[in-house]
């Protein structure tokens, strides 16, 4: 395991996204949405540093993937709060090809929210196959598979403070 990004260095980049969304976004009230379960870190640490009017939600992608071929993206919305006439912010731990936070976005609109932003923490340098990009990414990372601070290898490794290149010798200790 390699440090690429670490504690101090995250939570400046926390900080230094809440500071974007307050001068973006103001005092009005926002509905700020975390995918899970990637975004969980993340969304408990910012929200504590925003101060306009705010409700959280979840919303959850899953993607089923047959032999090669990248599945179907499917939106769980089950435990999202109406949003509707909302100004929202979606929430991801990472922007790696981009379908997720692009079939999200897609799905938000369909459900009339007033405004959707988008924010990252990490977004991969040269991997992106959709044509949108985030409003706001603390950190432009290489192609490489990262874990920590909310993000995992096969569920191992989200509760490490920073984030942390993978290398083939952890693969055989997760879990
Ligand atoms: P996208 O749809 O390709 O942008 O993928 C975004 C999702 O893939 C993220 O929400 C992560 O769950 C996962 N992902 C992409 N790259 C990494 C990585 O380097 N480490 C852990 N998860 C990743
Ligand atoms: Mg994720």
């Amino acid at each position: 395991m390699r440090v690429l990004i670490d504690e101090e260095q995250v939570g400046q980049g926390v900080r230094r996204m809440a500071q974007f969304i307050t001068a973006q976004h103001g005092d009005r009230p926002l509905t700020v949405l975390g995918v899970m379960t990637g975004s969980v870190v993340l969304l408990a640490d910012l929200i504590l540093l925003l101060e306009m009017p705010l409700r959280v939600g979840v919303i959850q992608a899953s993607s089923y993937r047959g032999g090669t071929q990248r599945g179907e993206l499917t939106i769980h919305d089950e435990l999202m709060p109406t949003i509707t006439g909302c100004d929202v912010l979606v929430l991801d731990d990472i922007f790696d090809t981009g379908h997720t936070l692009a079939a999200i976005v897609r799905r938000l609109e369909m459900l009339g929210a007033a405004s959707i932003r988008t924010a990252v923490l990490l977004r991969k340098e040269g991997t992106q196959v959709v044509a949108m990009e985030p409003d706001f990414a603390a950190f432009d990372i290489p192609d490489e598979f990262v874990v920590g601070y909310g993000l995992d290898y096969q569920d191992a490794y989200r509760n490490l403070p920073y984030i942390a290149v993978l290398e083939s010798d952890d693969l055989h200790h997760a879990k």
